[in-house]
């Protein structure tokens, strides 16, 4: 997926899963967890992919102290406005999730969310992305990912099965595979992208 060319031409539907509650319920049930227990702030969180930061601004306004990375600078200015007007605070970065130590992010972070960067990178891309975000996570750390099943066509970012997971994070195992759209729209369902979140934690 060309991310430059679709934000440019104002094409970014993952943004609607904001606003479809099977999707935006099982993300919360999954982020819930790692707040069970805990009073806000609830830590360090990163938004990996962070986009227009929609869910980036939803997590913090739940208590996290979020930074958001994305490669479209274009992209990190709508996030900039979504920021400032929730009046919230969180931390912008125009860097790559391939070399996250290089974009001074810091470390530290407890909960590492991706909702549909890695699930589009090539093979070499996830294996640096894996190396960054063990580098960055604190050692309690949890990774949210979500992912089309593997085998789509470009231009849909191409998919990533349990195997792919485990390959990128080899320090890590998966806790929870669940189904990340229950109901899936038509053209979502046309597509059959039947989307998952893998819930990862350290060994
Ligand atoms: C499907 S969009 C999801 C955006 C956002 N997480 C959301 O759910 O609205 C994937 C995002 O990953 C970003 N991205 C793709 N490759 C990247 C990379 N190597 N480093 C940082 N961001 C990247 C894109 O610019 C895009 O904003």
């Amino acid at each position: 997926m060309n991310y430059r060319l679709a934000y440019a031409v104002g094409f970014h539907p993952w943004e609607d899963l904001a606003e479809h509650p099977p999707y935006a319920e099982k993300l919360l049930e999954l982020v819930a967890r790692e707040e069970e227990g805990r009073q806000p702030p609830y830590g360090k969180a990163l938004d990996i992919g962070t986009g227009s930061a929609v869910w980036g601004v939803w997590l913090a306004k739940r208590g996290w102290e979020v930074t958001g990375v994305d490669i479209v600078e274009k992209v990190l200015r709508r996030a900039r406005e979504r920021v400032n007007e929730a009046g919230i605070e969180m931390r912008l970065v125009h860097g790559d999730v391939t070399a996250l130590r290089e974009a001074s992010i810091g470390s530290g972070f407890r909960l590492v969310v991706d909702t549909g960067t890695f699930h589009g990178l090539t093979n070499a891309q996830r294996e640096a992305m894996g190396k960054e975000v063990s580098a960055v996570a604190a050692a309690e750390a949890t990774v949210i990912l979500d992912c089309f099943a593997p085998r789509r066509r470009a231009p849909l970012p191409r998919g990533a099965s349990r195997d792919d997971v485990e390959r990128t994070f080899p320090g890590w195992h998966i806790t929870d595979i669940e189904v990340a759209d229950a109901e899936p729209d038509p053209i979502a369902k046309l597509f059959r992208f039947h989307e998952s979140f893998y819930r990862l934690r350290r060994r």
